[in-house]
């Protein structure tokens, strides 16, 4: 070994031994005539310091030193002067008497600064195309070393339940999750393709059906589809299966995973099981289904207020069978300014399809303002004002729509208002049960019918009729896990009966020769004794970014691809021989 101990591991314990450190150079001062050098690696920082007792060759090599230079130092652990104790650092009571330097390789003038604290950080690119700089940055090294705690506690946790690890592959045929796929051309097999496996879907309920009863994987996923802060076109998912169980056994064996994590990662007890609220109720009260437990500001309906209530845009709504409803920002009136407001109403409008945003204040003597409030019959506002029960200095802002629209604009600005109003600590963490989806979801410009989750998923037995006879009432053993207003995992209990699958396959537009062609294999397998199962999928790295409080999901992925789908650092996608496309029998159109 070259060193002795970490830069993170001396304490006042090891004063006076004489110690080797390895690391790079993060800072290096000259102080009357004393060289200190901050010694840095993974484990933390230590105090070095060179005078003219270390010799005078020692001291010009050290005087020498650049910012990320990779050093040995040999000297002798010593008690830091009287007052200059530096409580930041673990090793803020020490420092280390410089006498050798061993230069292990010099660094050019990098890029940015890895460790240079309180220093604005790079932009993105140059922290991507020089990652392991970046990686090197404390900050990193904290969130990698975090989301290798959180897979082990994982692999531990479903160890301890009985759980089988089982590899699935990477290359076998497309698994509809709704995404583009990756396509991987087979050179044996001119013109036929893998996929890159969207999930490991259909093997791990294959596995099922092989006896394996529990099985976990921590798997690569492959989506391609538009990137986003938290969403990779490579993923990781701690993926699950069970047999012989119901949603509330799977449910609750995701409940002990989420106790324990946040127990031993974050020291937070949370208490069991966790609330489980239906789809339904999510959208009525939030817009969304996967919405922010944090905060109230809930959705408020005075669609029945509107009926004759002298304002014809709420009036004609409301008759066309349309909604009227809103939220209630608490300080917004306060808060926002007429300007403000107009830059929220082009917003919705921009963004979310909303015609307009109607919006009250409610002023200090209890008296409401709006430009629309003389349109109103004077009993009929007062009445739709006190159904948000506001308090002075609120602002009510009010969607008239259909319900697609009144969601998803009233969710927009309830996301955006609640942390724009600091309605919640960002440090809180709520974990929660969104269940009951729909089956299916009617796609408009296709004029057919999707899967809400995928096509495997069971209706609830209760529902099953409605198969037939109303789709898009039937409801699906499914549940999502929300974290803080994030879908942080998904799963259902499966269809293990081939005619109901087929009948689901039916509906969804896949023809009885179409399922046989790319499903085949899983309606003989149903049909070869498939016990009941079902499973979830758990986002990884979305669990990290939220557990530690990151915006961004690449900043908890080593080697992410750009919001462009690139890798900066490597540069892929990149060309490849021509000798390769003509093996493969690809050809490239432009
Ligand atoms: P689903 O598609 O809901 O379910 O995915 C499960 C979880 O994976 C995470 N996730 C992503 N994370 C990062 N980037 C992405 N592009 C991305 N897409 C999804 C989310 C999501 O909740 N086979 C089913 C699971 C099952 O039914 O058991 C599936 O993949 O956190
Ligand atoms: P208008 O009558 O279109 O001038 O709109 C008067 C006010 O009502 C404006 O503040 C609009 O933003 C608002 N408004 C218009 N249409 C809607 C709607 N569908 N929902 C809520 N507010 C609306």
């Amino acid at each position: 070994m070259l060193r002795t101990h970490t830069c993170g591991q001396l304490r006042r314990e090891q004063i006076g031994q004489e110690v080797t450190l390895c690391g790079w150079v993060d800072t290096n001062r000259d102080f009357g005539g004393s060289q200190f050098i901050d010694l840095r690696d993974r484990y933390g920082k230590t105090q070095v310091v060179f005078t003219p007792q270390s010799g005078s060759d020692t001291q010009a090599l050290a005087r020498a030193l650049r910012s990320e230079d990779v050093v040995a130092i040999t000297g002798t652990v010593a008690r830091r002067l009287e007052g200059k104790d530096n409580l930041k650092l673990a090793t803020g009571e020490i420092e280390i008497r410089g006498a050798k330097i061993n230069l292990l390789n010099k660094c050019q003038t990098p890029p940015f600064q890895p460790g240079a604290e309180g220093n604005e950080l790079a932009g993105e690119d140059t922290r991507l195309k020089y990652r392991y700089l970046d990686l090197r940055r404390p900050e990193m090294q904290k969130t990698m070393l975090l989301r290798g705690r959180v897979v082990k506690l994982m692999r531990d946790y479903f160890d301890e339940l009985g759980f089988i690890d089982i590899e699935t592959p990477m290359l076998g045929r497309s698994t509809p999750e709704g995404a583009r796929d990756f396509l991987v051309p087979s050179r044996i097999h001119r013109g036929s393709f893998f996929a890159l496996p969207q999930s490991p879907q259909l093997y791990k309920q294959i596995l099922m059906i092989a006896g394996y009863d529990r099985y976990v994987q921590v798997a690569r996923c492959f989506r391609d589809e538009d990137q986003r802060a938290d969403r990779q076109l490579e993923f990781t998912q701690l993926d699950l299966e069970m047999s012989f169980v119901e949603a509330d056994d799977v449910m609750s064996v995701i409940d002990g995973l989420v106790a324990r994590t946040a127990k031993e990662i974050l020291g937070l007890e949370v208490s069991l099981p966790l609330p489980r609220m239906t789809y339904d109720e999510a959208m009525r009260r939030f817009g969304h289904d996967a919405p922010d437990l944090r905060f109230g500001m809930e959705i408020v309906d005075v669609t029945d207020l509107a009926v004759g209530c002298g304002f014809r845009v709420f009036e004609e709504t409301a008759a066309a069978g349309r909604f009227v409803r809103g939220i209630c920002a608490p300080g917004g009136g306060t808060r926002y300014s007429r300007k403000d407001i107009d830059t929220l109403t082009d917003w919705v409008r921009q963004d979310f399809g909303a015609k307009g945003l109607a919006f009250f204040r409610v002023e200090q003597d209890g008296s409401v303002f709006s430009p629309i409030a003389k349109t109103f019959q004077p009993e009929v506002l007062a009445k739709l004002v006190a159904r948000f029960e506001p308090k002075p200095g609120d602002l009510l802002l009010l969607v008239a729509d259909t319900w697609e629209v009144s969601c998803k604009a009233l969710y927009g600005l309830r996301k955006r208002l609640g942390a724009e109003l600091n309605l919640y600590d960002p440090k809180t963490m709520n974990f929660s049960w969104i269940v009951e989806f729909p089956m299916f979801a009617y796609d408009e410009e296709e004029k057919c019918w999707g899967a809400m989750h995928h096509p495997f998923t069971a209706p609830r037995p209760q529902d099953r009729e409605l198969l037939a006879t109303d789709p898009g009432a039937a409801r699906a053993v499914a549940y999502d896990l929300v974290i803080n207003g994030s879908e942080a995992g998904g799963g259902t209990i499966r269809i293990h009966d081939s005619t109901l699958q087929q009948q689901v396959f039916n509906l969804l537009g896949i023809d009885d020769a179409t399922a046989r062609e790319r499903f085949g294999f899983l309606l003989d397998a149903l049909q070869f004794g498939a016990p009941p199962h079902g499973g979830i999928a758990l986002g990884i790295d979305r669990w990290v970014m939220l557990l530690a409080g990151l915006d961004s999901i690449r900043d908890c992925i080593a080697f992410p691809k750009t919001q462009r789908a690139m890798d900066m650092m490597t540069e892929a996608p990149g060309s490849v021989d021509p000798r390769q496309l003509k093996e493969l029998g690809v050809q490239v159109s432009r």
